[in-house]
């Protein structure tokens, strides 16, 4: 048998990479869901039909936020929200997150995690990259839940355009990373729930920190041209 003959009759065919899970039956959870990006965030996907449970610290800040945030949204204690969610994005201050995530680690077993935190410093020249010891906040996540399937997206995004009903489509790609293939996939599905939205595989969590560090460059963006700027990746 020739090399090219064997190696054609032992490989599955190619998957289509844009061929994605069906994720609309899913509960998508939201630590910090009280905030600019969980409210958001939130706001997108149950406008998209998904069900959604922000959390929060304190049970009624999250039922505030969530009836203000309509849409069947609902709210709950940070705890609950990851009991009672599949995914569960986490999305707190980096000052928060360390301590947020280790709380949870059995609320969070077996869940698929997306961590969207971006750790940034902030001086008088503007935002900058702060270097967690794990390499990326997505890193540290992963230390920290070893039980757990921890991804890492949504960095990019503009809260006020998520939370602006009169903005039909978010045009955006969202960079997705992980260590297993079928949970980034079911991320980049989520992320293609909202109109706009396009959610693209972006490697391992160990290249994680350049992701979540490019957050400083669109803040400069958009101080520099008043905008709300996020990413497009061209030529896929
Ligand atoms: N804003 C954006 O446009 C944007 C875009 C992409 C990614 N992100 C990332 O998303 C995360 C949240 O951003 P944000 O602007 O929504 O932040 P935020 O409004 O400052 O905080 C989000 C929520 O986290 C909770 N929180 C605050 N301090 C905390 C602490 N020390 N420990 C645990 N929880 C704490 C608060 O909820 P409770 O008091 O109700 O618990 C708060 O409402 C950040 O890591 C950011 O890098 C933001």
């Amino acid at each position: 048998m020739t090399s090219s003959a064997s190696s054609s009759a032992g490989s599955a065919p190619k998957k289509d990479p844009w061929e994605l899970p069906d994720v609309s039956g899913l509960t998508v959870g939201v630590l910090g869901g009280t905030g600019d990006q969980g409210r958001g965030l939130a706001y997108r996907l149950a406008r998209a039909g998904q069900r959604v449970v922000i959390g929060s610290r304190a049970a009624e800040r999250a039922e505030q936020a969530a009836a203000e945030i309509g849409h069947g949204v609902e709210g709950a204690e940070n705890a609950e929200c990851a009991r009672r969610s599949d995914i569960v994005i986490v999305a707190v201050p980096w000052e928060g997150h360390r301590k947020t995530v280790e709380s949870l680690r059995t609320e969070l077993r077996d869940k698929l995690v997306v961590d969207c935190v971006n750790p940034l410093g902030f001086d008088k020249k503007g935002a900058y990259a702060l270097v967690p010891e794990e390499g990326s906040a997505a890193e540290q996540a992963a230390a920290l839940l070893p039980e757990s399937r921890v991804t890492a997206a949504f960095h990019h995004l503009s809260a006020v355009l998520l939370s602006d009903p009169e903005v039909a489509e978010i045009e955006t790609d969202v960079m997705v990373l992980g260590e297993v293939r079928a949970d980034c996939e079911i991320v980049q599905a989520l992320a293609a729930r909202i109109p706009g939205m396009r959610g693209v595989f972006a490697g391992r969590l160990r290249n994680a920190h350049q992701v979540e560090s490019l957050v400083a460059n669109l803040i400069s963006v958009n101080r520099r041209y008043k905008a709300h700027a996020g990413v497009r990746l061209t030529d896929i």
